[in-house]
């Protein structure tokens, strides 16, 4: 799942750290094998209704893993009719229930027995009738609206539409049923519409019953093995453009504008990406992709499987309208989806807590695969700019937390890129189908380790060793580099030393001279044998340190300087993150002050340049005009014919400042 807030940094589990504190294990006496579940919306209503009721019945087949009198599972907001509940045991025969009872706190709910349901034996749970509304805040079972434009009429017409959002802990609230992640079941779902309406699920659509009236039922065809929260189901007026397995549904007009062609391409690439890199096909025969109302939906985007669901606006892309940023988001978190179909659906973390295992893969995913589907657009170094970098800067927030308690940050992602890096086999598919733990996935990474024969890398400790105080420790290591020029000995001492080999996830400060010895290089023209990672992490270093007084400015002016003479995105990004966070950071601060009362400047050449009553920000405008003249010169201010995508991000990403500092 991509929460809505946040994009590329997927800080993610923010919105779920209350939830999960909060919720309460179910006995662990019963397991379901399979739920057969119906849905009857009732969509026929306007939007001036002020709710929108659903009924649906459940049949579950569960096996008792211990003698119970109990069957207690889980529910949230919906009626459950009592007397339409029946249990039977594996020979069809009746048993007597003696009481029902609803924990609203627990959010959970108990059928009594009369006898004893006898380990190993198999029994089934009906509940004929259970409704209840539609939500309106894109949680359960959600109703959705839409404006189709009616040619005739030249006016909006108001369109209902009917999704779930499942994830976290929220199938409850759609149906009864066992929702913890662990817990993994098939489903068999029906759907039942009126005339003018499709429905769609996470499986292929096995049959189509009409039940007379103008009603029709459509049933898919059984899940995988699966957690309920990836169960999705969606009822619209929607229309549908395929191509091979892949399907997207959206309103009518942007099928006809062709918006969906670019996600639908990316699909099947990203598939064949993902198949050829796990070794594993794909499980489900189809993959729909459907489109949310944006207004409606609280994430981005929601892996469930077999079906995912999008805002609009993450998976519709119009040729006329969209930058090149918007093609890329798209390309990202379709791979981030698929990713998930392998590592969170097929491998699913075994509790709401290691859900950063999922996160962290899906968001390794987003730029790996996508690196495969688009090989141009530099992801990968992209990812290292985006996503680590700004780990660090949450890692100076308040509140960062250690991985597995209630996590909201990045520090999954050296392991996964080290394993991924090696080419190893990314999940332990012993775990198919399975629920994983951390130490299912450090396991996986030992093998891959151990295949690799890079156990020195990791100063000979086990993964799982490291992994131990990486992700429940927060914080990121500093690396200083000292060196002794008489001797021309090195010290490198570091925060957390056994860290130093992960590359991309710790900060490198340097003495003065070796900081100008790297300036005195990276200012030649032979400045890109320096690996273009490289220059963006000493452009975010040296910046950060100065910002953080522990450096002396004008060694990050002068660096920096070395701008005029690169063109590449990766480089040009870390420069242009560097200016918004550090160096024009505090505008409103110096806005007003004189420069010679400032000392950001003082040892930086470019104060002869500008007349003596300059304000600080003058002066920093002036850097900024010098430094980034080249590459405006280089990339004008408007798009041309022979931009590549990352001419175009580079110049979104530059142009206020073109604007603002280099205009007159
Ligand atoms: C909507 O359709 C359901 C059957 O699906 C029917 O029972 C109900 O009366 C209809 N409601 C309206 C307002 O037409
Ligand atoms: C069965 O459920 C009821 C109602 O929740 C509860 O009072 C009772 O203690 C439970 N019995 C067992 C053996 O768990
Ligand atoms: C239940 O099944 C398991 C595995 O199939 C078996 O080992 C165990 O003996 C069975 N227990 C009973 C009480 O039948
Ligand atoms: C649905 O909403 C109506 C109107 O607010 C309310 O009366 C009814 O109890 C709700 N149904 C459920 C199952 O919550
Ligand atoms: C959509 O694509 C089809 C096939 O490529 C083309 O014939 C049609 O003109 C396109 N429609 C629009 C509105 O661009
Ligand atoms: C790791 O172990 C190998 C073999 O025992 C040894 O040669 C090497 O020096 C060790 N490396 C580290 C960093 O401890
Ligand atoms: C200016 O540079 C010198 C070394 O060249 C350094 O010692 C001093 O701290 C710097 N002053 C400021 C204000 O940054």
């Amino acid at each position: 799942m991509i929460p809505r807030s946040i994009l590329l940094v997927l800080v993610s589990v923010l919105a779920l750290k209350t939830v999960y504190s909060e919720i309460y294990r179910l006995p662990d006496n019963i397991k379901p094998i399979r739920y057969h579940l119906t849905f009857e919306p009732q969509l026929n209503l306007t939007e001036t209704s002020s709710y929108v009721p659903y009924y649906g019945s459940v049949t579950m087949e569960l096996t008792i893993l211990k003698n119970t009198r109990n069957i207690t599972f889980n529910k949230k907001q919906i009626e459950i009719d009592e007397s339409s509940i029946k249990v039977f045991n594996q020979v069809g025969k009746e048993l007597k229930v003696i009481a029902t009872s609803s924990n609203a706190v627990e959010e959970m709910y108990t059928v009594q027995m009369e006898d004893e349901l006898i380990k190993n034996e198999t029994y089934t749970l009906e509940i004929n009738n259970f409704h209840n509304n539609l939500s309106h805040n894109g949680a359960g079972f959600f109703r959705a609206y839409y404006r189709l434009h009616n040619e005739e009429t030249g006016e909006g017409d108001s369109r209902l539409v009917a999704a779930t959002q499942l994830h976290p802990a929220k199938a409850r609230i759609a149906f009864p049923c066992f929702d913890e992640p662990a817990i993994k079941a098939k489903f068999i779902v029906s759907l039942i519409r009126t005339e003018g309406f499709n429905s769609v699920s996470n499986e292929a659509l096995e049959s189509t019953k009409d039940l007379g009236d103008g009603r029709f039922k459509d049933t898919f065809k059984e899940t995988p093995l699966m957690s309920a929260y990836t169960l999705a189901f969606a009822v619209s007026d929607y229309e549908c453009k395929s191509l091979a397995k892949f399907r997207i549904l959206a309103k009518s007009s942007a099928i006809k504008n062709n918006e969906t062609d670019f996600a639908l391409d990316t699909s099947i690439k990203t598939l064949k990406a993902l198949e050829e890199y796990t070794g594993v096909n794909f499980v489900i025969d189809k993959m729909d992709q459907f489109a949310v109302p944006d207004e409606y939906f609280r994430y981005h985007a929601m892996e469930n499987w077999g079906l995912g669901t999008y805002r609009k606006i993450n998976l519709l892309r119009s040729k006329i309208h969209d930058s090149a940023k918007d093609y890329q988001i798209t390309t990202e978190i379709i791979s981030q989806m698929f990713g998930h179909q392998w590592f969170g659906n097929l491998v699913t973390p075994a509790w709401w807590d290691y859900m950063w295992m999922s996160v962290s893969f899906g968001t390794y995913f987003q730029y790996h695969t996508a690196d495969v589907v688009q090989p141009t657009w530099k992801l990968k170094e992209q990812f290292v700019i985006d996503v680590v970098q700004q780990a660090f800067r949450s890692e100076e927030e308040d509140g960062a937390h250690p991985l597995n308690s209630k996590i909201k940050y990045l520090g999954q992602y050296p392991p996964s890129h080290m394993m991924f890096e090696k080419g190893n086999a990314p999940v332990n598919l012993a775990l198919k189908y399975g629920a994983a733990y951390p130490s299912d996935l450090y396991n996986a990474m030992q093998e891959a380790v151990d295949k690799a024969n890079v156990n020195h890398l990791l100063n000979n400790m086990s993964v799982n060793e490291i992994m131990k105080t990486w992700d429940s420790t927060k914080g990121f290591p500093i690396v200083t580099v000292t060196r002794d020029y008489e001797t021309g000995s090195v010290t490198i001492t570091t925060a957390f030393s056994i860290y130093n080999h992960f590359k991309g996830y710790y900060r490198v400060n340097y003495d003065r001279e070796n900081w100008e010895r790297i300036i005195d290089f990276i200012t030649t023209d032979k400045f890109k044998s320096i690996h273009l990672l490289n220059r963006a992490q000493l452009l975010e270093d040296v910046f950060y340190f100065a910002y953080k007084n522990e450096l002396s400015w004008d060694i990050p002016l002068k660096l920096g300087e070395y701008i005029k003479q690169e063109r590449d995105y990766i480089a040009l990004a870390a420069f242009h993150s560097a200016l918004k966070n550090y160096l024009l950071n505090d505008e409103h601060l110096y806005q007003y002050r004189k420069a010679k009362d400032t000392f950001v400047f003082k040892n930086y050449t470019l104060i002869n340049t500008v007349d003596s009553d300059a304000t600080e920000f003058d002066l920093r405008k002036a850097y900024v005009k010098s430094v980034l003249g080249n590459v405006m010169a280089h990339l004008g201010t408007s798009s041309r014919e022979s931009d590549t995508h990352l001419d175009k991000l580079t110049r979104s990403r530059f142009i206020d400042y073109f604007y603002k500092y280099l205009s007159r």
